[in-house]
């Protein structure tokens, strides 16, 4: 049986390497993504795989994508929300804007997405939910109490689910990266990295993007029915917490 991916954010960054290792895994794949056209363009006619534009934290406009791409594909077995924004400022600068911008992207998407295939998910009795949190939702950072506070809600919320859905056949889980060789780490001040990052990462490197969507592609497969409501951390030692 081909089974239906969707991947939030998935044309550019860590969502462009599962977008793409899924499709590798045979999995019929869509990817969702909110405003670079041009890259997103490129990302289609690369992969070939079909590419929806929508704003994730905008519930009337997910429920046009999930509808739109179930007619396409089918209905929805493996959902990653991995759509997230950064907008860092220490707390003492930082805007309601730039607070509520980075909740709604990277939090109320994940309600969003999660709350229009439930119901598909649980009438066939099989469903992949991966939220693709951060090390910085697990460990805190400086300079992101907004999108530490958005990853580390991701947490309870795949722990309530995978609860909630264990029965149906439907897993839920949460991999949590460290600093990965994307645009949006390419964002931190040079400076920062070098001296404050850098140095706390024992495997002495960024991740690569490819290292985690093996982890998607992993607890998206039939066979991992058993793991749910768990965080795999990839961080290269960053932040270990057992
Ligand atoms: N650890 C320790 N100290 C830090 C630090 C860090 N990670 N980041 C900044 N600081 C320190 C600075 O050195 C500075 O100290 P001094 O005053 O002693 O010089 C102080 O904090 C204030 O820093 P700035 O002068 O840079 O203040 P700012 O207001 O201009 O910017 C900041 C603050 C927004 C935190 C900025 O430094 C920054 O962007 N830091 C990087 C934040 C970060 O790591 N974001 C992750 C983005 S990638 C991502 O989010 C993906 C993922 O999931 C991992």
């Amino acid at each position: 049986m081909t089974r239906v991916a969707v991947v939030t954010g998935g044309t550019r960054g860590i969502g462009h390497a599962i977008s793409t290792a899924l499709k590798n895994k045979g999995y019929r794949v869509a990817a969702n993504y909110a405003g670079n056209d041009a890259a997103a363009q490129q990302f289609q006619v690369e992969t070939g795989i079909p590419v929806y534009k929508w704003n994730v934290g905008d519930y009337d406009a997910c429920a046009k994508g999930v509808a739109e791409i179930t007619k396409a594909l089918g209905p929805i077995d493996v959902l990653v929300n991995n759509a997230g924004i950064t907008r860092d400022a220490m707390l003492h600068k930082m805007t309601p804007q730039q607070w509520r911008e980075v909740i709604s992207v990277d939090l109320d998407s994940v309600f969003n997405m999660s709350r229009l295939v439930i119901d598909s998910m649980r009438s066939r009795n099989f469903g992949r939910i991966i939220n693709i949190s951060s090390i910085n939702g697990r460990k805190g950072q400086m300079g992101q109490t907004n999108y530490s506070a958005a990853k580390a809600g991701m947490h309870g919320f795949t722990k309530a689910l995978a609860f909630e859905t264990a029965a149906k056949g439907i897993t839920v889980n949460t991999i949590a990266p460290g600093y990965i060789n994307t645009e949006m780490v390419a964002a931190v001040p040079k400076e920062v990295m070098e001296s404050k990052i850098l140095p706390q990462i024992p495997v002495g490197r960024v991740g690569e993007a490819d290292e985690i969507a093996r982890a998607v592609t992993f607890v998206a497969a039939d066979e991992a029915g058993f793991i749910t409501g768990a965080c795999f951390d990839i961080n290269g030692g960053h932040y270990i917490a057992l």
